[in-house]
């Protein structure tokens, strides 16, 4: 690109340049002094680019030697060739170097508040305080680089599929995804509040109304909920609708979407996905977004521990919401230590596990004298044969076991499962993704409450009358993709028949005597010629977090938050005028959390 400024970005110089005089800009990476002669290593986001100045050039040697790190320098000088022995081979532009002419400071820079290399260790904190600091760091801006590719990819795929992109409001009402939403007090309307939106469901839905046939747009999305690596309280998905189309056909076209990334921006062609029921992937690997980079696998042994005589197991087995696994570990019978199974049974406690039973297999030959355990005395021989069948036990391994409720053996038992295989190395590198079906429409949860799997737009399979003959034990027409562990989408068939999403509506408990029909308008939408359709949402930024093999979405992200949902850099969110309170009519008071916050100190003090 053509500049006032510079003829050539720093990592686009090469040895094809030799012999001609470029003008380069950038930040100062690193200055040093050889006898009389300077070296600058100048940056911009294209790299490297080594200047050489010489006392030759009385001004610009002056310059140089007034120069520091992070300084904004504009160089012009003749492009050469390093003399042998000075080639550096880790830089793409280290067979050349510039001989400086001309060097003037473009704009001066205090001592950065951390070194912007790789090697020294920097507090996330102080990283995200100087955030545009951090991102000056060519590892770092690689990934925004990285990310900005995809997005174009992305428009360009779907653009070519006959997608529209078409912008809905970030100024609206709550849709139900399922966390709490932003707020945001209206003026006009005093007591009344605009929702950010948790995702353009009900618009892109709508959109499908007036005929728009297929939709897409790369949009913010906002949620208030507990954080974690892959969860940020605003982040991006890629969000998609089309009408008379099924599941298959959308299914292929993300799928298709995901490879041409993968093709083009990594090189790496992925298989067709296979796909995998929900109560497969929870009954095999304890999770609906198992990762298959590894090998570990539940095995089920509830009929089996009926009949034994320890309770812990025959308790279980015998209550229908129970049951009993184990898990093999390979080789990890000589690679654990009681202390590490002492470590993974309080893990498996965060889950809920009362405890986590384990059998180390020294002499499978040997019969129930080949087994270490502090268990097996309670089992009789016809469970211990069939457990080490069923697992295909071998000398050297571990055996653990989890028997509970199902849902507690699930969460804990794949949880364990992915720490297990993280510790010791089972982890294969490569890519496994699949897509997640058959979800169920509803789950119970802890309290024993009912609550919808997805959002309460998303069609149920089989007949509506099935459907609500026991709304509770069906599957939904929901699907999501899983990748590497990550769920990085997931999408469904929608409702497009107003009777039916009002029969949906009373079962979640939205029916117009429960005061909470927030969605009449999506109703009287349904009644003036629907299309079939559904649709699907990336989170573009988990997605871009494991192509870049970046460990959070923090990295992918310019101006994360924290943990606490906390801006560093700005100290958002941040307290306002009481003027501004006023105008909105709104007073300040205690709220629940402050008040949960506030008892829960008195308590510790006490
Ligand atoms: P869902 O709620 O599954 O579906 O969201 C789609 C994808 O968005 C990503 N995601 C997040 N990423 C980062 N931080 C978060 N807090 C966060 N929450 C979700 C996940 C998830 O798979 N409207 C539906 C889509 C549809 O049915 O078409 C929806 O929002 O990768
Ligand atoms: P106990 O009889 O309670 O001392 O338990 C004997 C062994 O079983 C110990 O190794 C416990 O960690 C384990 N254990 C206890 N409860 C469970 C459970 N619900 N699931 C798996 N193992 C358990």
């Amino acid at each position: 690109m053509n500049s006032t400024f510079r003829s050539h970005y720093c990592g686009h110089v090469s040895t094809a340049l030799i012999g001609q005089t470029i003008t380069a800009c950038g930040w100062v990476h690193r200055r040093r002094d050889h006898g009389g002669v300077v070296f600058l290593d100048v940056r911009d986001r294209t790299g490297l680019l080594q200047v050489v100045i010489d006392p030759d050039t009385a001004e610009a040697f002056a310059v140089a030697e007034s120069v520091r790190s992070e300084y904004v320098i504009q160089c012009t000088g003749l492009v050469r060739g390093r003399p042998d022995g000075t080639v550096n081979p880790d830089m793409p532009t280290g067979e050349i170097e510039v001989l400086g002419k001309t060097l003037c400071v473009l704009s001066e820079a205090k001592t950065p508040p951390f070194q912007l290399d790789e090697y020294t260790p920097v507090g996330e904190d102080v990283r995200l305080k100087y955030r545009y600091m951090d991102l000056r760091r060519p590892e770092l801006m690689a990934n925004f680089i990285f990310r900005a590719r995809a997005n174009a990819l992305v428009r360009q795929y779907l653009e070519k599929h006959d997608f529209l992109d078409l912008e809905t409001p970030q100024l609206t009402r709550a849709t139900p995804e399922g966390a709490r939403d932003y707020l945001v007090p209206s003026r006009t309307h005093q007591g009344a509040f605009f929702a950010l939106p948790q995702s353009p469901q009900l618009f892109k839905q709508l959109l499908m109304v007036s005929g728009f046939d297929r939709y897409y747009q790369i949009v913010k999305c906002f949620r208030d909920e507990d954080l974690r690596a892959d969860r940020q309280p605003e982040f991006t998905q890629i969000d998609i609708e089309a009408s008379f189309v099924s599941e298959s056909e959308i299914m292929a076209l993300t799928e298709g979407l995901l490879k041409h990334l993968f093709a083009t921006l990594l090189d790496v062609t992925l298989n067709d996905f296979p796909v995998m029921s929900y109560q497969e992937a929870v009954f095999r690997f304890g999770s609906d977004k198992p990762d298959l980079r590894i090998d570990l696998e539940f095995v089920d042994l509830t009929d089996v521990m009926k009949t034994v005589p320890f309770k812990v197991f025959s308790g279980p087995a015998h209550d229908a919401r129970g049951r009993v696994v184990a898990l093999r570990v390979p080789g990890a019978g000589e690679r654990l230590t009681r202390k590490d199974i002492d470590q993974y049974t309080r893990y498996v406690g965060q889950y809920g596990a009362k405890g986590l039973a384990y059998i180390k297999v020294n002499d499978v030959t040997a019969g129930r004298a080949g087994l270490q355990s502090p268990i097996v005395k309670n089992l009789t021989d016809e469970s211990i044969a069939e457990t080490v069948q069923r697992t295909g036990a071998a000398n050297g391994d571990l055996i653990f076991f989890g028997a509970d409720r199902a849902k507690v053996v699930n969460e804990s038992m794949g949880a364990l499962r992915l720490r297990v295989a993280r510790d010791l190395n089972l982890v294969k590198p490569g890519w496994c993704p699949l897509w997640v079906v058959d979800f169920p429409m509803f789950e119970e949860v802890d309290t024993g409450e009912w609550t919808a799997v997805h959002h309460p737009f998303t069609a149920p399979g089989g007949t509506m009358e099935a459907f609500l003959e026991n709304p509770y034990e069906h599957v939904s027409r929901a699907y999501d993709l899983v990748l590497n562990g990550t769920e990085v989408g997931g999408g469904s068939i929608r409702i497009h028949d107003p009777k039916s999403q009002k029969r949906v509506f009373d079962v979640w408990g939205f029916s117009p005597e429960s005061g909470r029909a927030i969605f009449v308008f999506l109703l009287d939408a349904l009644e003036f010629g629907c299309p079939p359709h559904g649709g699907f949402a990336f989170g573009f930024d988990r997605l871009i977090m494991l192509m870049v093999g970046a460990e959070s979405i923090r990295d992918v992200i310019t101006f994360p938050k924290t943990q606490s949902a906390h801006c560093l850099m700005t100290d958002a969110p941040s307290a306002v005028d009481e003027a501004q309170l006023i105008e909105l009519g709104i007073r300040r008071r205690q709220s629940t959390h402050q008040a949960h916050t506030q008892a829960h100190t008195n308590e510790e003090m006490n």
